[in-house]
């Protein structure tokens, strides 16, 4: 065999992947369609929106905030071509970091599209055709955006995210189908740019996979930015006239909505990638909504392949890839790690952000269990006050009985960075009076966090 383990794709999934099983000492590929290793994730997903979420941060700053701090600009203008410029040179820093940490580990990079031609041999078409074999496969394909079957995308007026990273103008209003995290996202960019935005969503909440707070509250702020919100609505029909989009929607009444506007952004999922894959050459099966069938090892029915990340089942995220590539690569070696994927923390990166972990309020209410809920908002943190960053709240779910905490959510500034810390807490089963009882820094957003386990262990806050 050419290699002990061959790995297709080379997103956060693929690539880590691909590290973990040569820093234990396993003859290493990878093999990547496009030109640039870092998948979805580097290239048109977490970092460009990031970029842009900074960017346009700023602006929205310069615009509203900066007055009151007592600095006074002329208005600012939005340079969009420098702003997706130095997008692109971010994506290249990173891609390129990617190359580099294949050399250093001393793994083989292919690029070209890859597919099994039986269980050990992928045929790899790029710009040459040849073929490897190897004892192990880590299947690591990914995600592309998913669409209604009556909305013919074209690219230019009607648009998945990725070409929302890279339009040539700010849209007069962009009507977005799907209140969920790339919604809410790349919603916040082009509304803080100036652009009408208007999201149609199917259920009666935005970001409805979290906790039912975190979507009320983050609606309100969103609001507060220019957005409209068409929740509990079914797009029927969306057409495109030259420069012009219509999308026809329909609430739970059967009241009809027609929203008109320049661009249409689907957001409404992803789908798991496996086209032109050739699985069945190998005898991988797959599940019933089209993603690679994998037992709780993350193994196939095919004993030497693996898969892992958004072509599995799961939720479709970077950091829960990673780790399913450090567990398969650990796996292999024969070691037996483990992955907590209750406790993969979910990050909305708007203003306010949010993040959560564990148990929403609305599980635990379904699952019956006794809890108590903790809450302290940021207008009572004098960190938030200086910042002038009031709008938000942690809230903390803990088991009534012992105490034990369930959940962590946070709407707030730096809640990204913060949920690491309810993540440890939770890792280590921690109780609410055990966080209450810690010293947090003062004066930081993080006093948030003690005080609403406070108020969840005992109802003491000590600031409210
Ligand atoms: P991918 O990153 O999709 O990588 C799969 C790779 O496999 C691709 O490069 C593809 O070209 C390659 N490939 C596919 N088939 C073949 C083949 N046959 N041969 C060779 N190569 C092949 N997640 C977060 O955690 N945080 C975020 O902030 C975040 N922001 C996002 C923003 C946007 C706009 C989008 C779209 C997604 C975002 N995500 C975010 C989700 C995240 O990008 C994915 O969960 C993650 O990239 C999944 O990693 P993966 O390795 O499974 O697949
Ligand atoms: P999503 O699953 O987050 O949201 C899709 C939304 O569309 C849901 O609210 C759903 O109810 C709604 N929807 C579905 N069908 C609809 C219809 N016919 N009409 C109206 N609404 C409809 O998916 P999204 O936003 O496309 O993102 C894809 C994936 O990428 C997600 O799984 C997410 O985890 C990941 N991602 C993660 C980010 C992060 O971690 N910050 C950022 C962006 C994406």
């Amino acid at each position: 065999m050419d290699y002990q383990v061959v790995v297709i794709g080379s997103g956060p999934g693929g690539y880590v992947a691909a590290i973990r099983c040569a820093q234990l000492g396993l003859k290493t590929a990878i093999i990547e369609k496009y030109d640039t290793l870092g998948g979805t994730c580097l290239n048109v997903g977490c970092i460009p929106s990031k970029a842009l979420l900074d960017s346009s941060e700023h602006f929205h700053n310069a615009e509203h905030t900066f007055k009151t701090h007592g600095i006074d600009i002329p208005k600012p203008k939005v340079n969009l071509k420098q702003m997706i410029d130095r997008k692109a040179d971010v994506v290249k820093q990173n891609v390129e970091g990617i190359d580099y940490l294949m050399n250093k580990n001393k793994i083989d990079v292919f690029h070209g599209m890859g597919s099994f031609v039986d269980k050990n041999t992928i045929q790899i078409d790029g710009k040459k055709k040849q073929k490897i074999t190897s004892e192990k496969v880590i299947i690591a394909t990914g995600s592309k955006p998913a669409s209604l079957p009556f909305i013919k995308l074209d690219k230019d007026r009607l648009i998945t995210s990725t070409e929302a990273l890279e339009l040539k103008e700010i849209p007069k209003h962009m009507i977005i189908i799907g209140g969920g995290v790339i919604g809410v996202e790349l919603g916040s960019v082009y509304a803080r740019l100036g652009s009408k935005v208007s999201v149609v969503e199917f259920l009666d909440s935005i970001i409805p996979t979290m906790d039912g707070t975190m979507g009320k509250e983050l609606q309100k702020s969103l609001k507060g930015i220019g957005f409209e919100f068409y929740l509990g609505h079914k797009v029927t029909a969306v057409d495109k006239k030259a420069k012009n989009v219509t999308v026809k929607a329909e609430n739970k009444k059967g009241e009809l909505v027609e929203l008109k506007g320049d661009y249409c952004l689907v957001s409404i999922g992803r789908r798991p990638y496996t086209d032109g894959l050739g699985l069945e050459n190998a005898g991988v099966k797959m599940d019933d909504r089209g993603r690679v069938e994998v037992d709780d090892h993350l193994r196939t029915n095919v004993d030497n392949i693996y898969a892992i990340g958004d072509v599995v089942k799961g939720a479709m995220l970077a950091h829960k890839a990673e780790e399913e590539g450090v567990f398969v690569a650990e796996s292999i070696m024969g070691q037996k790690p483990h992955i907590n994927y209750n406790l993969i923390p979910g990050v909305v990166y708007t203003w306010p952000e949010v993040a959560s972990v564990g148990y929403t309020e609305e599980q635990l209410k379904e699952q019956g269990r006794a809890y108590k809920a903790g809450k302290f908002p940021y207008k009572a943190l004098g960190r938030a006050r200086a910042s002038m960053d009031t709008e938000g709240l942690v809230k903390i779910l803990a088991d009534k009985h012992t105490d034990e905490v369930l959940g962590v959510h946070i709407i707030g500034a730096r809640a990204a960075d913060m949920i690491a810390a309810g993540v440890t807490a939770m890792e280590y089963r921690a109780s609410a009076e055990d966080i209450a009882r810690m010293s947090h820094a003062h004066p930081t957003y993080m006093e948030a966090f003690k005080e609403a386990a406070l108020a969840a262990t005992e109802n003491r806050p000590i600031h409210m």
